[in-house]
């Protein structure tokens, strides 16, 4: 546990980041005179730093573990810190952010994969989501100092640190993965770290299967080489496809425009608005739970069926309600629609400032939404968040870390986490375009078809992973097991 929570500090990075960005942006800006465009600059570099620290990690975590790998992301998410918060100019700052989007992506692989490797199996799915919970606490966090800190921008960034070195420090006194060890050759050393994190039956069944699956693929000279297994290439398709549309099914969207949709739907005060954001944040918390609570009892795929069907339901809701708005909106605003475009294009999420949710420019907040469609608007907000917390949130990090078989998993970790961070910044870049382009009820429903490709796609292709071991994963993976032939145990 003690593992699982320090490594989980990644997440707290991660989070932190994606949502500090918000509330420093409306000082910044002024500080540094930045035009909207370095605005997108700025906050994009975190993403593009996470792309390529995600694809670095791959051959650094199979090079030298993941307990080095996340020392590293600590150090270097310290460094950025300091250097986002002692910044002079826009292009420092944005070099800082590139550093800290590093240090996130290396955590993003690194974390997931070195928690899956030492965690007992019947436990390994609570232990990464651990992972996914700090994410949402971070978000959390980084609301509330946004907040209290305003208008200290260096003080939000500086801020930024403190996970930083706990996970820095904290994994120097964490033993180092036994799967990686063994695969460095050394099998005392992996022996010892099995028997002080499995019951010793467990340990000595652990250490052979480990053994069996280096020797069956110690001819592979070469990490591409890994990818002839059918159970690496189907792990990197399900991994890879799931991470993607975690992103496709719009969240970034959601969380960062949840005020602003709410102010479409008639909420029109301001602080009601941002309330609105607190709520959606605090519940991202608290669903995490439902799954750390059941996830390896009840098994992946049903949280993740669940989840994914509530997504599709209360999207589509959000997609029929809005029709209205869009036909209004349409000739009340045409005129307004194309000035928007113009300046919003290749806005990323995290580019949505507080004031940006005090005055939108593309969901004007005209109180044209009848009260009961408000509230309907935040009961399917709300449940969509929630259904995210507790499905595509974690999950996708629970199968990431535990799917590929060892030669592959560094390289497959790293492609998986790279092709969410891409789709990130894609749905980032286009979202305000789309709403311009297509209105906000059609971009609902194209997010809600997402979700429902996501759904089927668990229905058909997932098997059940929950209360296997890593080993018995890879068998199943390799042999084609139908998806959900393996009932928990
Ligand atoms: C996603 C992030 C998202 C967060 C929200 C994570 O699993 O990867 O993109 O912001 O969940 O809680």
């Amino acid at each position: 546990m003690l593992i699982a929570i320090m490594t989980a500090c990644g997440g707290l990075l991660f989070g932190y980041d994606v949502g500090v960005i918000s509330g420093a942006l409306l000082f910044l800006g002024k500080n540094f005179s930045l035009t909207d465009q370095g605005q997108e600059v700025v906050t994009s570099a975190v993403l593009v730093g996470s792309f390529l620290g995600a694809l670095g990690a791959g051959w650094y975590t199979r090079r030298f573990g993941g307990r080095s790998a996340n020392m590293l992301a600590g150090a270097i998410f310290v460094v950025g810190a300091f250097a986002s918060a002692a910044s002079d100019s826009a292009e420092t700052l944005t070099m800082s952010r590139l550093l800290v989007g590093i240090g996130i992506g290396i955590t993003a692989v690194a974390a997931p994969l070195y928690v899956a490797e030492i965690a007992p199996p019947d436990r390994r799915g609570m232990m990464i989501t651990l992972y996914q919970l700090f994410i949402t606490i971070g978000i959390m966090v980084s609301y509330i100092v946004d907040l209290a800190a305003a208008p200290h921008w260096r003080v939000m960034f500086g801020l930024g640190a403190v996970p930083g070195v706990v996970l820095a420090v904290g994994m120097s006194f964490m033993p180092s993965s036994p799967r990686w060890l063994a695969s460095r050759g050394r099998m005392a050393e992996a022996k010892k770290v099995l028997d002080r994190t499995l019951e010793p039956a467990l340990a000595e069944t652990a250490l052979r299967e480990i053994q069996a699956d280096l020797d069956s693929q110690k001819s592979q000279s070469h990490w591409w080489l890994a990818f002839r297994s059918r159970a690496a290439r189907r792990a990197l398709v399900i991994t890879t496809t799931l991470a993607v549309f975690q992103q496709l099914i719009g969240i970034n969207a959601i969380i960062y425009y949840a005020p602003r949709i709410f102010q479409k739907a008639g909420f029109v005060d301001e602080k009601a608005a941002l309330w609105a954001t607190l709520v959606v944040g605090l519940v991202n918390v608290v669903a995490t739970f439902i799954t750390i609570g059941m996830v390896d009892k009840t098994g992946r795929r049903k949280l993740l069926i669940w989840g994914l069907a509530g997504m599709v339901t209360s999207l589509g809701i959000l997609g029929i309600a809005f029709k209205q708005f869009d036909n209004s909106d349409n000739q009340k605003t045409s005129q307004q629609a194309s000035a928007a475009t113009a300046t919003t294009t290749a806005a990323t999420p995290a580019a949505s400032t507080f004031a940006d949710v005090a005055s939108p420019k593309d969901l004007p907040s005209t109180p044209e939404g009848s009260e009961s469609l408000a509230w309907l608007t935040l009961v399917c907000v709300i449940v969509y968040i929630a259904c995210f917390a507790f499905s595509m949130g974690p999950l996708v990090w629970v199968l990431i870390g535990e799917m590929f078989p060892l030669q592959a998993r560094c390289t497959g970790n790293a492609i998986a986490c790279g092709g969410n961070y891409f789709a990130n910044f894609i749905v980032g870049a286009t979202f305000l375009s789309m709403l311009t382009a297509f209105g906000a009820s059609n971009t609902f429903l194209l997010f809600a078809s997402m979700a429902m490709f996501a759904l089927l796609f668990v229905l058909f292709f997932l098997p059940e992973t929950a209360g296997r071991t890593l080993e018995e994963i890879e068998r199943d993976l390799g042999e084609g097991t139908p998806s959900g032939q393996h009932p928990v145990r």
